[in-house]
């Protein structure tokens, strides 16, 4: 940070990841320099980067194959003296950021405060953002005080780097989904695939903290190297909270097995199976549709296998079960007042060690790196296939 003229002016030497045309991430990703200035009038906030992930969704943005995208501009930086010579966008939806300006007109938030961009295609892969907070919220500030949150003196709401770099996207994937497409009553049933994904260990977690009871399909992959694959699992996941964990291969040679499971968990549980959660599609499906009670939902939020989603026409004809599909990115457009009570929700379960978070590699940014260092971070982040985030330090 270097300081010009006043001491209340300053000026901030800061970077962005940005491209100019849709390609693979790793040859078309930018750093691009600039500086930005102090705030101008007392609506305004400045923000300092604390950490991004790398997301799948943001990779499928650089590429061009994301529904939600944002437009290509000169005016990237909302500041007139920052004008590119290009049509260009910055990288990342989903981060988290310091207050370290505060206009006085600016009420909810302090300085030092944690906060996340409330709507997509933010451009969360830059050092500093100065905003103007008239009109809609843009923010959601991890360190505020309700009823169900509190406020710490370190701005972080109680949260890790990793949890509020996070929270956006994948813990509250899982908490609407469960929440969102019916009533579920206490002793209920969720069966999801992928359980061993990032937001599968979210929905074990939320379901045991809701007390619904989960049944969880995952693959099996072990291998002469690895015997063990499926018993380390199958722990993992029963310690996030998980009632029955089953592998596709298993369920396919038993057809029974799984209600078989579901009876010795809970002797007397009269709880119905009523949400199936699919992010794989293909012959995955077939487990959650025959598990399925009557009138249960199936709810579609990712194809990892890139098959279509599997759909017997007696599930629907005598069981009479819904289809539907899910998009977090659609549903905070739409009910952005949902948005910010979930993430009450989750800063709550975490502030109450209710929840775990997903294991990150983190790339350090050390402040003051060269530009080329900066893309050589994102190159071998990019080409990581572990859970990547960037933090800036
Ligand atoms: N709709 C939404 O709003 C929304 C929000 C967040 C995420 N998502 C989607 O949800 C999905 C999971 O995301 P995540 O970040 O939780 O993923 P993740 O942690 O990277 O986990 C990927 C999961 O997919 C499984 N998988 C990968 N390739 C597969 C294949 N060919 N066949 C079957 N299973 C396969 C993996 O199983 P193995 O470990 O056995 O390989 C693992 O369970 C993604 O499709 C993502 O785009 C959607």
């Amino acid at each position: 940070m270097t300081s010009i003229g006043l001491s209340r002016y300053l000026s901030y030497d800061a970077k962005a990841i940005i491209y100019k045309e849709y390609g693979e991430p790793s040859e078309k990703i930018i750093v691009h320099d600039y500086k930005v200035e102090s705030i101008k009038n007392d609506n305004e906030v400045l923000l300092e980067l604390i950490a991004h992930p790398i997301n799948p969704s943001d990779i499928n943005q650089i590429q061009g194959v994301y529904p939600s995208k944002p437009e290509l501009s000169v005016n990237l930086f909302n500041d007139e003296s920052e004008v590119l010579k290009e049509a260009s966008a910055i990288c990342g939806n989903e981060g988290v950021f310091k207050v370290v300006e505060i206009g006085k007109n600016v009420k909810g938030f302090a300085q030092n405060d944690w906060v996340i961009p409330l709507f997509p295609n933010f451009g969360t892969w830059r050092t500093h953002v100065k905003l103007d907070m008239k009109g809609e919220a843009k923010l959601f500030n991890l360190n505020k005080e309700n009823e169900k949150t509190k406020r710490f003196a370190e701005g972080n709401g109680g949260l890790s780097v990793n949890q509020a770099a996070t929270i956006s996207v994948n813990p509250c994937t899982a908490l609407q989904m469960i929440t969102k497409f019916l009533k579920l009553e206490e002793g209920d049933w969720v069966i999801q695939n992928g359980a061993n994904s990032s937001v599968g260990k979210f929905v074990i977690q939320v379901c045991k903290n809701l007390k619904i009871n989960s049944i969880n399909l995952v693959r099996d992959k072990s291998s002469e190297e690895n015997p063990q694959y499926l018993d380390e699992l199958k722990s993992e996941l029963k310690d996030l909270g998980a009632d029955v964990v089953v592998s596709l291969s298993e369920a396919k040679e038993d057809r029974k097995l799984i209600k078989k499971l579901v009876k010795d968990v809970k002797e007397n549980n009269t709880g119905k199976v009523k949400l199936g959660l699919n992010c794989v599609g293909g012959e995955s499906c077939i487990p959650l549709i025959k598990t399925l009670d009557e009138n249960g939902y199936l709810v579609t939020y990712g194809g990892m296998s890139k098959k279509p989603v599997i759909l017997s026409t007696s599930s629907l004809i005598f069981k009479n079960l819904t289809s539907k599909g899910f998009w977090i990115t659609r549903n905070n457009f739409q009910d952005p007042e949902e948005k910010q009570q979930t993430l009450d929700q989750i800063v709550h379960f975490y502030q109450n060690k209710q929840l775990v978070d997903a294991k990150s590699t983190h790339n350090i940014w050390k402040k003051g790196i060269a530009p080329s260092e900066v893309l050589a971070l994102y190159q071998k982040a990019l080409s990581n296939s572990s859970k990547n985030i960037v933090v800036y330090e």
